[in-house]
Order: C-alpha cells, then sequence, then structure tokens
C-alpha cells in the first residue's frame, strides 16, 4: 500500500507539471493580435472593449506599431511588432484561470512616455501595487517588472491600469509582453536557514529579453515575487538570469542596482546566544557595470562590507559574517553603498550582483 506521503508527494508533482505548462506569456500577451483597420482611429483604439483579442479594455488605449513616431521620439517594442498604450485612467484586463491559494507572479515590459512620473496599478482581486516608472534602469525606457499575488479564487482578473491624469490624454506608459508563472514558496533545509537563498525560485524572465526583471519594493504584507526575500526602501533591484547575465551560482542571482536606495531583506529565526555564519558570492553581470563597488551585508546589528572590484566582465568573490544571534528572530539585509552606471550607457543603473546566501548554526564557534 502506498503511503499517504507518497501519494501527497505524487499529487503536489502532478500539480507542479500541470502548472509549470502554464508559466510563459498570456494569451496574446505580446499584444501582437490587434484590433480590425475598422476599430481604429489613427491609433486610437475605438472599437469597443473588446476590440483587442484576449483583452478587456477601457479608457484612452492606443496600439502602437515598432518604428511609429511619437514626437520625435521613435517608438521601438521590444517583443514582437505591437504594443499597447494606456492613456489617462485606461486599463487592460483578462480572466486567469489559477490555482485558489497558490502564489503567481507577473512579469510584464513597460516603458513610460511623457510624463515625469508615469505609475501603473496592477491588481488581481484583492491584492493591487501601485508600480512607479519613474527611474530609468534601461537607457532604451523598456523594462520587465515583477508583481506577485495569491489567488483567492480559480479564476482571477488581472488589471493593469494607467491611474495618471495627465494634460494630454495620449501620454502613459507603454506595455509590451506580460507573462505568469506559478510561484513555490521555498522549503528550508538543513544547508541554509534562509530560504531561496540561491534565488532559483523568482519571477518569470522572458527568455527573448536582456534586461533582467526589476522586482518593486513591497511592503509587508505584499506577496513578494522573489519568495523568502522583500525588496525594501524606495527603489527595485533586478532579478537575473544565467542565460542573459553572468550569476555566480545556479541559474539565477539578484543585482542590487540602486544603492542604497534598494535593499532585500529577509527575517530568519534565530537563537540567542548561538552563533551563525553568513556566508554569501558578491560578484558582477558580465553587463558592462565597473568600477569599486561594496556591499553591505547585515545579520541584526552585526555588519560586513564587502568591496568588489568590477571589470564589468562577470565574476564573483565570497564573503562572510559570524555573529552571534541576540533575539529570536534577525534581520538578514543587503545592499550595494553605492550607484553605479554602465560604462556602455551612462543612462542605466547597475551595480553588484549578490547570490547563493547561506546562514548556518555552527556548533563550535
Ligand atoms: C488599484 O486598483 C485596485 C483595483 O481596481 C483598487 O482597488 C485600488 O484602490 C487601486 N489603487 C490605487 C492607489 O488607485
Ligand atoms: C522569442 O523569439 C523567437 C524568435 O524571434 C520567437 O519565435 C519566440 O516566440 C519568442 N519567445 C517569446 C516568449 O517571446
Amino acid at each position: 500500500m502506498p503511503t499517504l506521503a507518497f501519494l501527497l508527494v505524487l499529487f503536489f508533482a502532478a500539480i507542479h507539471v500541470a502548472f509549470s505548462l502554464t508559466d510563459g506569456l498570456l494569451p496574446n500577451g505580446n499584444f501582437e493580435l490587434g484590433p480590425k483597420p475598422s476599430e481604429m482611429k489613427g491609433t486610437v483604439v475605438i472599437g469597443g472593449r473588446h476590440a483587442i483579442p484576449e483583452w478587456e479594455i477601457s479608457g484612452y488605449i492606443e496600439y502602437v506599431k515598432s518604428g511609429q513616431k511619437q514626437g520625435d521620439m521613435l517608438l521601438v517594442v521590444p517583443e514582437g511588432a505591437y504594443a499597447v498604450r494606456l492613456g489617462n485612467e485606461a486599463s487592460i484586463k483578462q480572466r486567469l484561470k489559477v490555482v485558489k491559494g497558490m502564489y503567481y507572479s507577473i512579469t510584464f515590459v513597460a516603458a513610460r512616455t511623457c510624463a515625469q512620473e508615469e505609475r501603473l496599478n496592477v491588481s488581481v482581486s484583492p491584492d493591487s501595487g501601485i508600480l512607479p516608472m519613474q527611474t530609468l534602469y534601461s537607457s532604451n525606457g523598456w523594462d520587465a517588472y515583477a508583481w506577485a499575488f495569491q489567488a483567492e479564487y480559480p479564476e482571477v482578473d488581472l488589471v493593469l491600469h494607467n491611474p495618471g491624469v495627465e494634460e494630454d490624454p495620449a501620454c502613459g506608459p507603454l506595455i509590451d509582453s506580460i507573462a505568469l508563472k506559478a510561484l513555490y514558496p521555498p522549503k528550508l533545509t538543513n544547508k541554509n536557514i534562509l530560504k531561496n537563498g540561491d534565488f532559483e525560485e523568482g519571477p518569470y524572465v522572458f527568455p527573448n529579453t536582456s534586461s533582467g526583471v526589476l522586482i518593486p519594493p513591497n511592503i509587508e504584507d505584499d506577496h513578494s515575487p522573489l519568495p523568502g526575500w522583500m525588496v525594501e526602501s524606495l527603489k527595485a533591484v533586478k532579478y537575473i538570469d544565467s542565460a542573459h547575465f553572468s550569476v555566480p551560482q545556479g541559474r539565477r542571482a539578484v543585482e542590487l542596482v540602486a544603492g542604497k536606495e534598494s535593499a532585500i531583506a529577509q527575517v530568519v529565526r534565530t537563537i540567542p546566544g548561538k552563533t551563525y555564519v553568513l556566508s554569501f558570492a558578491v560578484g558582477d553581470a558580465n553587463n558592462a557595470c565597473e568600477g569599486s563597488m561594496i556591499v553591505e551585508g547585515f545579520a541584526g546589528k552585526d555588519t560586513i562590507k564587502v568591496p568588489y572590484e568590477s571589470k564589468g566582465k562577470g565574476g564573483y568573490k565570497r564573503a562572510a559574517l559570524k555573529f552571534v544571534a541576540v533575539s529570536t528572530r534577525t534581520r538578514i539585509m543587503f545592499l550595494s553603498t553605492f550607484y553605479t552606471m554602465r560604462s556602455d550607457d551612462s543612462s542605466s543603473l547597475c551595480g553588484p550582483v549578490i547570490d547563493d546566501v547561506k546562514l548556518l548554526s555552527l556548533r563550535k564557534p
């Protein structure tokens, strides 16, 4: 007789397979299917709520083609040939089939256009998040952003809404690819007190875009697209993959792109009086991010500063911080001391990479 535990393992393995298949671009998630010519006036969609296949739209929506001009700016679309622009109070919506109770991450590629501070309200009821796009992380203007939610129903509505009200109704973020990925709560192992210390579990990364995925700051009760970790402070961190970047260990890592304005943190259970070792890798992503860098690691009140000389061509070193816990909970945090700009592109923020973070207790300190 198979044991219950064995059946449960099979069951979860089956779920894992079933839902791994759904990871990826949403139906018409790159907007390559567009309105009929009769449903457009210039670039503005006038054909009603269902004019863009698979989506329900509302408000002032433009359907833009790569190479089209806006003022003196040439629009470039990162994936395929088309994208949508959300004007004042405009939104796009798609119903998603999900598993109630599971966590998901949305990755979408967006660019701000005319306004200085464009924002997007991404929501899957009852969760929502306002994602600012005022800071340029990549010079072509397009960045991939991640946001996470927990499904409260088997079918949920994903809504991307531009809450902005600009004088020019055509101002507003451009959206291209939108993808979904199921997130699995990280398991603790006897090799690490930290969850997801290798960052292998995280948001969907588009195979065709080499920009990485920005993980915006999340507040306490939000769900993180980077399971186990919280992005704190004001700005995002960047999730990078080994297909496009140099990564110290495994397939994924985090680039600290916004100096002291962005930090990643995790609170762990510790035993007061016990000695622990926090070890991690610091490197660069092989993305022309050159210079003297410093990663600051924190374990409660203990800190370590790890200098790293980057030639921007990849590579890493390891560091460790030994500390005695003073509380039942210890906050582990990392940030970059400095801002760095790419040497091949002075408008793109970049920074040191962190990976393979481990926390272990020492038996014989
Ligand atoms: C974002 O959208 C959600 C769902 O429509 C809404 O409940 C929430 O109030 C919005 N947030 C802001 C700040 O507009
Ligand atoms: C990636 O690019 C290839 C070739 O251009 C294309 O066939 C494929 O659909 C793209 N994949 C995604 C997920 O966009």
